[in-house]
């Protein structure tokens, strides 16, 4: 396969091998690339995979969505669906700029098809997401924004800070996914309980009608998990996203065993099947009656059918586009329109 065999080869050695060089040489491509529409269309009819779905009230084209943290501040918006994703997950972005962790931040587990990242949200705020998407107009595909807490902002001032980016960003958001869940940013998982969430979900909603989803980590018992649903229940949030990275090291590939201790969250491959179970739990607990996006260690067209059988309506990917390409998307378009 070429990207396997030939350009991940390449990506992977770019900038003496520091994935984040990788990463950000990638997005300027796919930058430059989304200047041009010609060879935008061209890839679209390469990679372009129909499969229609609605979803809580939104048309999808496809069932299948580039995850958040990918291309944070939305600079290469329209070359993802011509890599055949059917929605795409900007952020997480937080009201104020800001330069993330130190470098490095991002470390590759090759042998596990892992990535262990400790980013800290580095993004340019939700000011300069809102001018981007004034100025691209409207999409031709549904648009997630995942919107975090600043790092500057104390966690009992956490509602206003998230209330400040919703109310930037929502002329153009087709959902918000509330970041409650990222192991990067000191103090933002203590969010996910009971009274702190029940206070950000209700001020979220007091706002407006926007279509609200909630991210989850995979880290959480059974307990903590149905105690969220039960809030989110409350203020009917329009769906969870499960699952962001985790602080566990279970999984690993013995030949990445000394970047195990690197602190961050781990994605990609040891994570399929935590990330399948929370979905399961999330579905078995609310009767399959709340939209699920599966998300996490998706790496094959099998993967992507079981995460669907768990529960989930969409699902998104991120390490496995690093690992596999965009012919894995293709790949699992294809799967899932079989089944239709
Ligand atoms: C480098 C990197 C940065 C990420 N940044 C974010 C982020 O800003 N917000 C978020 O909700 N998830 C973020 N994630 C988590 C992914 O969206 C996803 O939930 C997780 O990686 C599991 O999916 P995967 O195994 O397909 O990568 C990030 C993941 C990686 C690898």
């Amino acid at each position: 396969m070429f990207y396997t065999r030939v350009l991940r080869r390449a990506l992977f050695r770019l900038g003496g091998g520091d994935p984040e060089i990788a990463h950000e040489r990638t997005l300027r491509a796919l930058t430059l690339l989304s200047r041009h529409p010609r060879l935008i269309s061209a890839l679209h009819r390469h990679f372009g995979a129909p499969a229609p779905r609605t979803v809580f009230g939104i048309h999808f084209p496809n069932r299948v969505g580039l995850a958040a943290g990918m291309d944070k501040d939305g600079t290469a918006l329209p070359a993802w669906p011509a890599l055949g994703f059917g929605f795409v997950e900007v952020g997480t972005v937080t009201r104020h700029a800001q330069p993330g962790n130190p470098r490095p931040r991002v470390f590759r587990l090759v042998d596990s098809e892992a990535i262990i990242n400790r980013m800290g949200f580095n993004n340019a705020g939700a000011d300069a997401l809102a001018a981007r998407l004034h100025a691209l107009g409207p999409l031709r595909f549904p648009l997630g924004i995942s919107i975090g807490k600043s790092r500057a902002t104390p966690v009992d001032e956490a509602v206003e800070d998230y209330l400040a980016s919703f109310r930037t960003l929502r002329p153009y958001a087709d959902y918000f996914a509330i970041n409650i869940s990222s192991p990067n940013t000191p103090g933002l998982r203590t969010l996910q309980d009971r009274a702190a969430l029940d206070a950000l979900l209700g001020a979220l909603r007091a706002e407006a009608t926007a279509r609200l989803l909630v991210k989850i980590a995979p880290d959480l018992t059974d307990h903590a998990i149905a105690d969220l649903l039960d809030v989110c229940a409350a203020h009917n949030v329009d769906g969870v996203i499960a699952t962001n990275t985790t602080l566990s090291r279970d999984g690993l590939h013995p030949a990445d065993a000394p970047l195990a201790p690197e602190p961050g969250g781990l994605s990609g491959h040891p994570l399929t099947t935590r990330a399948r179970d929370v979905v399961s739990f999330v579905a078995k607990e609310t009767s399959g009656t709340l939209p699920i996006i599966g998300v996490g260690g998706i790496h094959t067209p099998d993967d992507a059918l079981r995460m669907f059988d768990a529960g989930a309506s969409l699902i998104q990917l991120y390490t496995g586009l690093i690992y596999h390409g965009p012919g894995l998307i293709r790949r699992i378009n294809r799967a899932v329109a079989m089944l239709a």
